[in-house]
């Protein structure tokens, strides 16, 4: 176990262009599990890479346990890594898989029979550790590729999209095998992944980058709760917050099909400001109960029946907003709609940076007792 420090941190491929990782900071909690997510090419894999020595750092620096490890060669940093493609062996049994970095350490006999044994009592795959790679099943595969890195008692863990070629039912309960693995082992672990389903269900902390940069360090709750701008507003939460554009005037947003009355503490914030702003509303606030202050009206284009919801998109405007109501809905396309919404649930956006200017004013707490 160790902290992970990530100082400024940065990382430019060649000599141009823009730098892949910008400005990262980060200090892990000894055993903390911290997962990073992003779209596609927003450095992720890059971050991974520098702190396993895969990469070198361009700019800033990385400590593991209180040592800078710039001119540290990875097979130094005390890492294992598992990673998307965690090629095992094929002319090796899983028993031998797992034993191979033991052995390159010439560690004795009896204690790489040990670990491997503990290691896959641990992961459920005792029985097979006799057998070849090509005689497992998809799940059992990335159990012995896990069960490679567990060996090596590792300071941190560095998993990078581990799951992404299981099927949809194996990734839930592989997702589920991994933070069990966790809480027995608590070795400090990054863990990528473009699933922000799987970053809100596995992260202590979550990392959410986009471009390079970090957008936002935080809970999963507070993710949710207080976005820090309308790009991470957007990317947590599934289906994604709507946005309006609105114009503000005393107290009130409104635009075409729609009219929010702001609360206090909102309209407080607010009062200096005229002019536009970006409205964020999350489609599971949207209730189809009357409020004659907050509401949306539109034109149901669609209705999806989930069986323990009804997602619907209406169209208010120029835009379409979705709306996740319990239950099941007996609604119609083509059918007009007022949803209401419940105005400590707004969230509201600059219309020039994208930063947040007031969030819900529901605290986790608050939720739990109202
Ligand atoms: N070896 C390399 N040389 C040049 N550019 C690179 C190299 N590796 C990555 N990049 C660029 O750096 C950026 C970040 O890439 P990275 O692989 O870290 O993204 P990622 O967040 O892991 O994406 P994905 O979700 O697709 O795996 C991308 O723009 C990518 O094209
Ligand atoms: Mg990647």
């Amino acid at each position: 176990m160790a902290i992970v420090e990530l100082k400024n941190v940065a990382k430019r491929y060649g000599s141009s262009g823009n730098n892949a990782v910008d400005n990262f900071n980060l200090t892990t909690r000894d055993g903390e599990f911290v997962v990073l997510v992003g779209p596609s090419g927003c450095g992720k894999s890059t971050t991974m890479r520098m702190i396993a020595g895969l990469e070198r750092n361009t700019g800033g620096e990385i400590l593991i346990g209180e040592r800078d490890v710039s001119e540290v060669p990875p097979k130094e940093r005390d890492i294992a890594m598992v990673f998307q493609s965690y090629a095992l062996y094929p002319h090796m049994s899983v028993a031998e898989n797992m034993a191979f970095s033991l052995k390159l350490k010439k560690r004795p006999a009896a204690e790489i029979k040990a670990k491997v044994d503990e290691a896959a009592q641990t992961l459920g795959i005792e029985k097979l550790l006799d057998r070849k790679p090509r005689e497992l099943s998809g799940g059992q595969r990335q159990r012995v590729a896990l069960g490679r890195a567990i060996v090596r008692s590792p300071q941190v863990f560095l998993m990078d999209e581990p799951l992404s070629n299981l099927d949809a039912k194996l990734r839930v309960d592989m997702r589920a095998e991994i933070v069990k693995l966790h809480k027995r082992l608590k070795v400090t672990t990054f863990y990528v992944t473009h699933d922000q389903v799987e970053a809100m269900t596995m992260g202590e902390r979550i990392v959410v980058m986009k471009d390079g940069e970090i957008q936002q360090t935080d809970t999963p709750i507070n993710l949710y709760e207080h976005p820090a701008n309308r790009f991470v507003a957007g990317f947590i939460g599934n289906p994604s917050m709507n946005f309006l554009r609105a114009r503000h005037a005393s107290g009130l947003l409104e635009g075409e099909g729609f009219r929010l009355a702001l609360d206090e503490p909102h309209a407080r914030t607010m009062a200096s400001r005229g002019g536009d702003v970006w409205v964020g509303v999350r489609p599971e606030h949207l209730t189809d109960a009357a409020d004659e202050r907050c509401h949306v009206t539109g034109e149901v284009e669609v209705v999806e029946t989930l069986g323990a919801v009804t997602v619907v998109q209406l169209r208010v405007g120029e835009s379409i907003v979705t709306a996740q109501l319990a239950g099941h809905r007996q609604i119609a396309v083509g059918e007009r709609l007022t949803l209401g919404c419940p105005s400590d649930k707004l969230h509201l956006f600059d219309v020039e940076t994208d930063d947040v200017i007031a969030r819900g004013s529901v605290s986790a707490m608050d939720a739990v007792t109202t």
